[in-house]
């Protein structure tokens, strides 16, 4: 509708509490975009790579980042937006544990973070959108209007991790899943630039006991509770 007003939702977290899942709902709900930071992290340690980059380098790294082009594109089939890395659909790949594994390494270099904070910032120009990460609320918009910090116990994360892995590659073990996690959980909370914290005008949702819906519930009120403020 024109002319309505809209807000920017962030939504920050540990690795594997659900943000978006949250984020997708959110955005469907209020007509919004939904955006996975993670998966442009994601996408550009998969180039980093193909290519053998050496991201120790920081010649290689912003050399190999001129030659990155990503793009969220609608795909009618899947009924979502998925991630594009120079023209290729790579929105599948990029969840193996193959990249997983090297992410955060490749997320903690500040010229990478540069690049992706630019174009997160640019889609944000409209509001009306839910993106979910780990600076978002704190960097990349630390003006957005609703910001939620996602939490919940760690052995319930490492379970839904691993039944999201499992269907894919049943050779997957838990051991695997939960140091993965542990690691990740380390360097994205430690890193010197941009580390996972919670903003101080954050809310804080722990959903170790919720159900979907029950999350949902409590995300959707608190976002109306800006809207109407906002109107
Ligand atoms: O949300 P995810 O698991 O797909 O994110 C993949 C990695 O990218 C994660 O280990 C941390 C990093 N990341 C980040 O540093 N900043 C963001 N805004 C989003 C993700």
């Amino acid at each position: 509708m024109k002319g309505e007003k809209k807000i920017i939702i962030t939504i920050d977290g540990w690795s594997s509490c659900g943000k978006s899942t949250l984020a997708k709902q959110l955005a469907k709900e209020l007509n919004y975009v939904y955006i996975d930071s993670g998966a442009m992290y994601r996408a550009i340690t998969l180039f980093f790579l193909r290519n053998h980059i050496d991201w120790t380098k920081p010649k290689q790294v912003d050399d190999a980042l001129q030659n990155i082009v990503l793009q969220f594109m609608y795909n009618e089939k899947s009924k979502q937006s998925e991630m594009h890395l120079n023209d290729e659909n790579v929105e599948y790949v990029i969840r193996d544990l193959v990249v997983a594994e090297k992410v955060s390494d490749v997320a903690a270099i500040k010229d990478v973070r540069t690049f992706a904070v630019d174009q997160q910032r640019k889609m944000g120009n409209h509001k009306g959108i839910v993106m979910d990460g780990r600076d978002i609320g704190t960097v990349v918009f630390p003006k957005a209007e609703l910001k939620i910090f996602m939490t919940a116990d760690k052995a319930i994360r490492i379970g839904r991790r691993f039944k999201e892995l499992y269907e894919k590659n049943p050779n997957v073990t838990i051991e695997e899943v939960r140091d993965n996690l542990e690691m990740r959980d380390y360097i994205d909370s430690h890193r010197e630039v941009s580390p996972l914290r919670q903003a101080e005008d954050a809310v804080v949702l722990d959903n170790s006991n919720l159900t979907e819906k029950q999350q949902f519930d409590l995300a959707l009120k608190w976002a109306r509770e800006k809207l109407e403020k906002k109107a």
